[in-house]
């Protein structure tokens, strides 16, 4: 190797949208100038992103949640520098890995309900794993799961995805796959009483929208699986490992469900993982034999650095505080967001549990500002949020996104190790962004109009 990985990103660093339009995908090169986020991003630690002129930015993306611990936390990066400097037996094959007996054992300490761990390498191939088994545990063919829901991108997942955009141009889908809304207990006591499912596949709050349970749902949604026996699988992929002030979501309803999926943090944010954590039986429904001992797995699950990055994750989360600090920050968040609610017309609602926060936007009251509403909701669906999301990313320095397609609600999913002072950067952005959202016409609007015109040009 004649050069660096750093000096190639050095020198090739101006070239990345050149790069991305000519050999990758080019719309979301479109998307980012159009937007304004082309500003380079040169590096990452913390909660925090730097750009190529050295601006610091706020992250409340993580990276879709990946960065639970901060981006680059320096025990992980050693932990990792560690296993490649160790010479380690890695993906042997032919014998069984060290580590992912330690990681196993210290997941399943978390969760003492659950026996067993299959680990795999991301969130939808912990779904596609979890219908797998769940229909050889029960020897069933359908799933059930809500609408809204978000699980991932590859068939299986796709098949059980909650938004139509996603699936339009693929299809067919995995077949018996039956959609039920989110807290509607009676309408999933329909879908189960046939006794045709093999599993419910449920986020306890769902990513997209950041749509939280009735108090008693998952708990009753428990009890209707268990009297069509039918599996209770919480998908925790964005909700799990201390997002939500909790290890688990679940633990906030006191539900134990069959399977648990996890993926996303457990990465400590650098090496792609993701597990199920099950009861015993539903395991040995698939490894039930000697012959049958590889018959699900992939080439690269329990590689050294991937174990090795989620026992380190495991240590920092529940040995640093993190997991306290998401649930003392939220509290602030919740407090001083909510207090915006009574004067800023277009947020209607902030809701969220942890550091899971989604804020709720909607029609204003003021016909003045209903008209502007109206106008660039008509353009597209969901546009409305641009207006708070450039603003706060162009002028305060913090990287937010909407929750979803045509939605109306803005996602909060910072590192779990923010700060006050982050928390105050984060409320004088809200403030001053939602305060210029009223102002008709107005800066923000005037983007957002030329932001219409294109949507209108695209969809012409
Ligand atoms: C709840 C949930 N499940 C599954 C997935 C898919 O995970 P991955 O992108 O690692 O495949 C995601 C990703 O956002 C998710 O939020």
């Amino acid at each position: 190797m004649t050069k660096k990985i750093t000096e190639i990103f050095d020198e090739r660093e101006a070239d990345r949208y050149v790069l991305h339009t000519k050999y990758l995908n080019e719309q979301m090169v479109r998307v980012l100038r159009t937007i304004g986020y082309d500003v380079g991003f040169r590096s990452g630690s913390g909660q925090y992103l730097y750009d190529r002129a050295g601006t610091k930015y706020l992250d409340l993306l993580s990276g879709f949640g990946v960065f639970a611990v901060g981006r680059n936390h320096p025990a992980i990066r050693d932990a990792l520098k560690n296993v490649l400097d160790a010479d380690l037996p890695n993906l042997v094959q032919m014998d069984v890995s060290v580590l992912a007996g330690v990681l196993a054992e210290r997941l399943l300490r978390l969760v003492p309900q659950l026996d067993k761990v299959v680990f795999t390498n991301s969130g939808t191939e912990s779904v596609e794993a979890a219908i797998k088994f769940a229909r050889a545990a029960t020897r069933r063919p359908g799933i059930v799961y809500c609408e809204h829901a978000f699980h991932g991108l590859s068939y299986g997942a796709l098949s059980i995805m909650g938004d139509k955009i996603f699936r339009a141009g693929f299809e067919p889908m995995l077949p018996e796959c039956v959609e039920v809304p989110f807290n509607d207990l009676e309408a999933l006591e329909r879908a189960l009483a046939p006794r045709t499912a093999a599993a419910f596949v449920v986020e306890p709050i769902q990513g997209k929208g950041v749509n939280l349970p009735d108090p008693d749902y998952l708990r009753g949604a428990a009890e209707v699986c268990r009297r069509y026996g039918t599996l209770f699988v919480a998908d925790e992929i964005q909700t799990g490992l201390g997002r939500t002030g909790r290890f688990l979501a679940i633990e906030h309803y006191g539900v134990e469900p069959d399977i648990v999926l996890i993926a996303k943090a457990l990465s400590g944010g650098h090496v792609p993982v993701g597990a199920l954590l099950m009861r015993k039986r539903i395991f040995e429904s698939v490894f039930d034999r000697m012959d049958r001992a590889v018959v699900h797995g992939s080439t690269f699950g329990k590689n050294d650095l991937a174990m090795a990055a989620g026992i380190v994750t495991l240590e920092l989360l529940t040995t640093g505080g993190m997991i306290a600090n998401a649930e003392r920050t939220s509290a602030r968040l919740m407090t001083s967001l909510s207090a915006m609610v009574k004067r800023f017309e277009f947020l209607q609602e902030v809701r969220g549990k942890g550091l899971m926060i989604g804020l709720q936007f909607g029609p204003p009251k003021s016909l003045k500002l209903k008209l502007s509403w109206n106008m660039i909701e008509a353009a597209n669906r969901g546009l409305f949020c641009q207006l708070i999301t450039i603003p706060l990313f162009r002028d305060h320095k913090v990287l937010a996104q909407v929750a979803g397609h045509g939605s109306h609600t803005i996602k909060l999913l910072p590192a779990l190790i923010i700060s006050d002072e982050d928390c105050a950067w984060i409320e004088r952005a809200f403030e001053e962004v939602l305060a210029g959202s009223q102002e008709v016409p107005g800066a923000a609007w005037s983007l957002v109009k030329t932001l219409a015109g294109h949507a209108m040009r695209a969809s012409a």
